[in-house]
């Protein structure tokens, strides 16, 4: 196969490897605004660098990778499903819902496919808890702890794009916590706080934010996200219910020091990225979906199961902005 990749910064140029050495690839076109960065990235991988996304789509390529600025998905979107062209797009579709609803359409139009990179439903962890929601074995499901701490912030420059906390990083969150559960958030209460670093606040945007979620069945589930967690890269699930509790993320790598004395050592080697943690995810969730563009296997996250995604994200920043509950009702899903 023939693949496109658009966008080549810090997730475009792993996926770029992954695709490179995927058995399936035979030859990978890449381009990005920044020249240099394409030419680099293609240098490493044995990629041709193009010179624009319009040379990409007109490349005879089999299918298009979208790992651009979250502001440029929609639109390319768009243009590689009208091209006919099957899409695999980095989260999140848009940084709004009409965004959100036109790619959507476009893509229905077209009767195309449009698979989402929530790499966390590819995790070995989440898809364990997955089946133990599932199969029975914690009983009764009362309690989910959802959790993802970035050791810095990202650069300044991808902040104003970024959409903010709850669209670019708890969006994660959200996505996973209806995947292992299941279940719909019927409601969230959320706040933030930008009491850190400058550029948060410089972007309208908060550094750390914490939302309560009621399920549809009455689970009740929080989810936090800070940027700032010196500690390393911390993502975790807790899922508790009337028979046991499991935790997604907690192995020797989490970032995380027990402060009992008689308690487990400090980690030796703490998760220090998204890259480190979830790289056999990200793989998987590209190997996912080449198949699905052979036509082997159903899409494992589609646009839809975006939106669900966002829409919790939409009301979490509607709840922060005007300090109340927001039933997801009050988000448009049409
Ligand atoms: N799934 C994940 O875990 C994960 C992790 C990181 C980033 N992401 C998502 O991936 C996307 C990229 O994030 P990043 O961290 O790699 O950002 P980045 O800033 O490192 O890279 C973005 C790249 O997109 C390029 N770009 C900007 N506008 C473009 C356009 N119109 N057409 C083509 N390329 C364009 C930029 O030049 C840059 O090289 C974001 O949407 C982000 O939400 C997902």
């Amino acid at each position: 196969m023939r693949i496109g990749l658009i966008g080549t910064g810090r997730i475009g140029s792993f996926h770029a490897g992954v695709l490179a050495h995927h058995p399936g690839v035979d030859s990978l076109v890449v381009t990005d605004p920044d020249a240099g960065r394409a030419s680099q990235v293609a240098a490493r991988t044995g990629a041709v660098a193009l010179a624009s996304a319009d040379e990409v789509l007109a490349a005879g390529v089999d299918a298009v990778v979208i790992a651009s600025a979250t502001s440029a998905h929609a639109e390319l979107i768009g243009r590689a499903a009208g091209a006919g062209l099957p899409v695999f797009c980095e989260k999140p579709i848009a940084l709004d819902l009409p965004g959100t609803l036109g790619a959507l359409r476009e893509v229905e139009r077209a009767g195309g496919v449009l698979q989402l990179g929530f790499m966390r439903r590819f995790d070995a962890g989440y898809a364990a808890a997955r089946a133990a929601v599932r199969g029975g074995a914690l009983g009764r499901l009362h309690t989910v702890r959802a959790a993802t701490s970035d050791p810095a912030p990202p650069p300044a420059a991808y902040l104003p794009l970024s959409g903010g906390l709850f669209r670019d990083c708890l969006v994660h969150d959200f996505d996973i916590l209806r995947w292992v559960t299941g279940r719909e958030v019927s409601e969230v209460y959320a706040t933030g706080s930008d009491a850190g670093p400058a550029i948060f606040r410089a972007a309208g945007d908060v550094d750390t934010a914490a939302a309560l979620l009621t399920l549809d069945d009455g689970t009740l589930a929080t989810a936090t996200a800070t940027r700032c967690n010196g500690a390393g890269y911390d993502v975790r699930m807790e899922l508790a219910g009337e028979r046991d509790q499991i935790a997604v993320g907690l192995d020797d790598r989490t970032p995380l020091t027990s402060a009992e004395p008689q308690g487990p050592p400090a980690p030796a080697k703490p998760w220090p990225g998204f890259l480190e943690r979830f790289a056999p995810a990200y793989e998987a969730e590209l190997d996912a979906f080449l198949g699905v563009v052979r036509g082997e296997r159903a899409n494992p996250c589609d646009g839809r199961e975006a939106l669900h995604a966002l829409r919790i994200a939409e009301a979490c920043e509607l709840s922060r902005a005007e300090r109340r509950p927001v039933r997801l009702t009050e988000i448009a899903e049409a």
